[in-house]
């Protein structure tokens, strides 16, 4: 692996994994013993019938509330990549679909990688997916990306030419963000998009996050409840915003079209964008602010009354 480049050239070359200054905060994963520097495993792991099985009862379950609801981009994607094929999907046929329709790959990983390798396989179109599937017991919620969650929730709208470009220029901004130190406001980013977003289609919202996509509460919650804000994706505002792991969100962010958010996120002088931001967030995550063009002004009654801790109806 040649380092020099990097380091010379920090943002234009991104053939090798970029190098964390010790200031810059990544959370503190172990790496197991099987997986060299790229956290990549050998190959996909060998799945039971017991987990085909959880697979395809996810999948069901999902199809009941997607049709209709998720964008047709994802719709599409998983018809030209035969995602209802049955049981975890293999991922080199997965990439040899990917790569003829947009130059992705698909490459397994044990669990959760560091932000700064992630950001180096995405910047080189290959998306990690986690090797794992959940089990019966965790078939409802599960706060690590599992097989599930990557593959059905992410890998779709790879297949999408403008969100496939959108995702390797995320990974290429990650090297900005670590030289400014501000990994947290581009995770912002990350989460209102990539897992969390919703998009305008025909006048009519949809989903694309990834998060919504592979779960079975939030699709209704994002797109009909009352409690949550839907305001419409400004970069800037976006990224001063916190955000929630483990529970519904109390805001979403809609866009336009995959063209508008690469738009808004390649003509964006990011360098000017990490002098002015704050180290923390600015904003809360139900905060509603005046510059914000608000499609739905949220009632935060699910947040309100405790959200997932306390049993609230999303309502
Ligand atoms: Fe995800």
């Amino acid at each position: 692996m040649n380092d020099m480049a990097t380091i010379l050239n920090p943002e234009s070359d991104f053939s090798a994994i970029p190098e964390v200054d010790g200031d810059v905060f990544t959370a503190p994963l172990k790496r197991p013993e099987n997986v060299g520097e790229d956290w990549l495993e050998p190959e996909q792991r060998q799945y039971s019938s017991e987990d085909d099985a959880v697979w395809n009862d996810l999948f069901e379950r999902q199809m009941e509330i997607l049709p209709g609801r998720a964008c047709d981009a994802f719709m599409a994607g998983m018809q030209k990549l035969h995602l209802n094929r049955g049981g975890v999907p293999d991922f080199k046929e997965l990439s040899e679909e990917l790569d003829r329709l947009t130059g992705w790959s698909v490459v397994p990983v044990p669990m959760l990688i560091p932000d700064h390798v992630f950001f180096w396989h995405l910047a080189n179109r290959r998306f990690p997916a986690g090797n794992f599937i959940r089990t019966r017991e965790t078939f409802d919620y599960i706060q690590e990306p599992d097989v599930f969650h990557d593959v059905f929730g992410h890998v779709p709208l790879l297949a999408d030419p403008t969100f496939a470009d959108y995702m390797q220029e995320y990974g290429k901004a990650g090297w900005k963000a670590m030289r400014y130190n501000r990994l947290k406001s581009l995770g912002s980013l990350y989460w209102y998009t990539v897992e969390f977003g919703l998009m305008m289609q025909a006048d009519e919202l949809r989903i694309y996050g990834a998060g919504i996509l592979s779960g079975p509460r939030e699709a209704i919650f994002a797109l009909e409840a009352e409690s949550p804000n839907r305001i419409m994706l400004n970069v800037d505002r976006v990224m001063r915003t916190d955000y929630v792991i483990s529970d519904l969100q109390p805001t979403y962010f809609v866009i336009e079209s995959f063209e508008d958010l690469y738009r808004q996120t390649v003509e964006r002088d990011f360098d000017q964008l990490y002098r002015s931001l704050d180290p923390g967030f600015t904003y809360a995550n139900a905060a509603v602010i005046d510059v914000d063009y608000v499609v739905h002004r949220g009632s935060q009654e699910y947040h309100l009354r405790g959200g997932r801790g306390s049993n609230a109806n999303p309502v």
